[in-house]
């Protein structure tokens, strides 16, 4: 890493970064995607890279217990509830959703501080399933994929200085001699743009943005492939959000790190993240890249969702541009909604909606959405999309006599999707 010198940001006299709070320019003030654009240019996809993760089917069932001496199992708490997807090498998939859909629950599977109730995880070339690894498999996986927090000013311990907090996942994996340990940590402030004299500091000395650095310069430490980055810039103010997702593009640029980067919003993954998935207690309801995402979303969740982003033009509705509300709260996982989950909430609810789970249905070249009324907003269809796969009619009663098609259920896309106007499987 030593060779290579990633855009610092400011420099005080002191030689330190510091965090610089753009000031609006105009009358309003700059929205996070307007000062990020000033920095760098969106990240790209690359439709060749190869997976450097592949989640299938994957579940998390937390056990609820009753009070009382004897503790039994007395329901779930679904909070991850068979998700499916890939994160391309050197890539960025963003994951976004509301509080309480399992971002979080998604991002400790995939570092594997927890073990998934079902399905599998194949990381790196090997392929190797990483779901039911046992702790002494796992050592080498703890190496490559690491994670960022939320909250630089919890997640970092105020007792210890930076240069032991940077500089602990070099001792506890025995990587380099201890007296290379020093060098090793000064080299890594460096390249998240800290000062390198400023090891023997604590963490209160540091700004909200500066501490941030740290947690990811301690995520840097072992060279990890895969960095799963849990809201890491949602307690920062606006314009130093866009200076830590610079730094998060850089890193990615020069070391070919892919990025599971989780939000609650729609706006902060549009510039690092050229694929997003969407998601709704515990299920995946909509996934595409980016162009297809942010103008023609099909699922009303995303389309609520996108309604908050303040630069995204969405379609007009009896002749207004709405502001689509989100009205109340997620539902409980313990004891989800039936058939579509998000049911409680949409408008477009019909019948079916209740009685059959949406599966989720790629319908474009790189789209998939769970909803058997999928469409651009305000051109939702009338009848249901998914009833003659499903062999359901509009109600959701199943067709006598009709056989439901097979989908393609895994991480990825097919060559062949299932067009929603024509109602047929096409190909490119
Ligand atoms: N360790 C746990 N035990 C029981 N329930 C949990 C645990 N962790 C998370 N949950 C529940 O799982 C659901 C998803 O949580 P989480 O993954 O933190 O969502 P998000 O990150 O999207 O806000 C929530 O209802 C949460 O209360
Ligand atoms: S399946 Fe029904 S309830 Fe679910 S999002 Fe679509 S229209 Fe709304
Ligand atoms: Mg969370």
């Amino acid at each position: 890493m030593s060779d290579v010198r990633p855009d610092r940001g400011q420099a005080d006299p002191e030689g330190e970064v510091v965090d610089t709070p753009m000031k609006p320019e105009g009358s309003g003030r700059l929205t996070f995607e307007e000062i990020a654009a000033k920095g760098h240019t969106a990240t790209q996809l690359d439709p060749h890279a190869k997976p450097v993760l592949e989640v299938e089917n994957l579940k998390m069932y937390f056990p609820v217990k009753s009070s009382g001496v004897i503790r039994r199992t007395i329901g779930h708490v679904q909070a991850v509830d068979g998700i499916s997807f890939q994160v391309p090498s050197g890539g960025s998939l963003g994951l976004v959703g509301e509080s309480g859909c399992g971002k979080s629950t998604t991002g400790r599977l995939i570092t594997r501080l927890y073990t998934p109730t079902a399905g599998s995880m194949k990381f790196g070339d090997i392929q190797e399933d990483i779901a039911h690894m046992s702790p002494r498999q796992l050592k080498p996986l703890r190496r490559n994929v690491q994670m960022i927090f939320q909250d630089p000013y919890t997640s970092l311990n105020p007792r210890h200085t930076v240069g032991s907090i940077v500089g602990a996942p070099l001792e506890v994996h025995k990587i380099v001699p201890k007296k290379q340990i020093l060098g090793r940590v000064q080299e890594l402030l460096e390249v998240v743009g800290l000062n390198p004299e400023h090891y023997n500091r604590y963490p209160n000395e540091f700004s909200g943005g500066q501490r941030q650095r740290i947690g990811i310069a301690r995520a840097l430490t072992l060279n990890p492939k895969l960095l799963v980055a849990d809201e890491p810039v949602s307690a920062l103010d606006v314009s130093i959000q866009a200076q830590v997702i610079n730094l998060l593009q850089d890193l990615q640029r020069e070391f070919n790190i892919a990025f599971l980067f989780i939000a609650h919003d729609l706006a902060v993954v549009r510039h690092f993240c050229p694929e997003v998935a969407v998601m709704y207690l515990g299920k995946i309801v909509e996934i595409a890249d980016r162009e297809t995402i942010y103008n023609r979303a099909h699922h009303p969740y995303t389309q609520a969702l996108l309604s908050a982003v303040p630069d995204v033009k969405q379609a007009a509705v009896g002749g207004r541009r709405e502001r689509i509300r989100l009205e109340g709260d997620v539902p409980s996982p313990i004891n989800p909604p039936s058939g579509c989950r998000f049911r409680t909430r949409c408008s477009l609810a019909q019948e079916i909606c209740a009685k059959v789970e949406p599966p989720l249905l790629q319908i474009g070249p790189r789209h998939k959405v769970a909803c058997h009324f999928a469409g651009e907003l305000g051109n939702h269809p009338d009848n249901p999309v998914t009833g003659n796969l499903l062999g359901v009619d509009r109600t959701g009663s199943p067709v006598p006599g009709s056989t439901p098609i097979p989908l393609h259920e895994g991480p990825g896309y097919a060559d062949e999707w299932f067009d929603v106007k024509s109602q047929s499987m096409v190909s490119a």
